[in-house]
């Protein structure tokens, strides 16, 4: 007597859990999808203000040698001065982006009392991620334009020049082809080259990164 009543019941209820198993499974489903959806968006989030953020890249003049100066003052038979002067410049790149930068011929200009006296040009390269890459150069002056500079003879016995440099690195950062961008790195230093002791005597510079 119980058994065809019974099995209608069931019927229903198994129809009823069926229906509820499908409204759970929709259910999980959109949960899943939704914490998916703001995983991925926490994602994004970080990475554009970690990798997709580019930094500035850091450029340093570490050291400057005077490998080669020979400056004469000849008084015989007219006083006259001799010059032939080599400085041996090393700078780093330093690379915070978590790509590479890369950068074209670098240029390097020193003036001396607001004429140029020198340009000196870098090959092109790659400053990997989160490297620092080192950058030498070897900045020979133009004899003739320093002679012509009517301080260079007061300089001399007074025993320093002053020196302005001027470098240029220009470059790009490119994440994964999403975000390109260039990146101009100027370097303006003044030296104080010690004559006699043919060294460097004092260094001050600034740096100004344009992205
Ligand atoms: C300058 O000095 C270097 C090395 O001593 C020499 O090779 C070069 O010929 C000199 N240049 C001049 C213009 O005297
Ligand atoms: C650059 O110059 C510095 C200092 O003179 C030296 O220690 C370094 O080895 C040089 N690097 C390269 C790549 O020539
Ligand atoms: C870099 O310098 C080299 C040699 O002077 C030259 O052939 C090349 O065109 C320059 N590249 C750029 C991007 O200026
Ligand atoms: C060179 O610069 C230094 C510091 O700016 C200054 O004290 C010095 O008088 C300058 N020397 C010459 C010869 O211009
Ligand atoms: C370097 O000097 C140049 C020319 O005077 C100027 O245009 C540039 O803004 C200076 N850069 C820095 C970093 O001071």
């Amino acid at each position: 007597m119980g058994e065809p009543e019974a099995q209608p019941l069931a019927a229903v209820s198994r129809g009823g859990a069926d229906k509820q198993a499908r409204r759970r499974r929709i259910k999980w489903c959109g949960c899943i999808s939704l914490s998916l959806l703001l995983i991925i968006i926490v994602i994004i989030i970080i990475l554009i203000f970690t990798v997709f953020k580019v930094k500035d890249p850091k450029i340093t003049m570490n050291q400057v040698k005077v490998t080669n100066l020979d400056l004469k003052l000849d008084a015989v038979p007219r006083i006259q001065v001799r010059v032939n002067m080599t400085l041996a410049v090393a700078m780093t790149i330093k690379n915070p982006n978590a790509v590479t930068f890369r950068f074209d011929n670098t240029t390097t200009t020193m003036d001396y009392h607001g004429t140029t006296v020198a340009e000196a040009y870098g090959p092109p390269g790659e400053a990997k991620a989160r490297r620092t890459f080192p950058m030498n150069i070897t900045v020979d002056f133009m004899a003739d334009r320093l002679l012509s500079s009517s301080e260079l003879y007061s300089d001399i016995t007074g025993g320093e020049m002053n020196m302005t440099s001027f470098s240029i690195v220009p470059g790009r950062v490119n994440i994964w082809n999403i975000v390109k961008k260039h990146v101009v790195i100027n370097l303006n230093c003044s030296l104080t080259i010690d004559v006699r002791g043919e060294s460097v005597k004092e260094m001050i510079c600034k740096r100004k990164v344009k992205l």
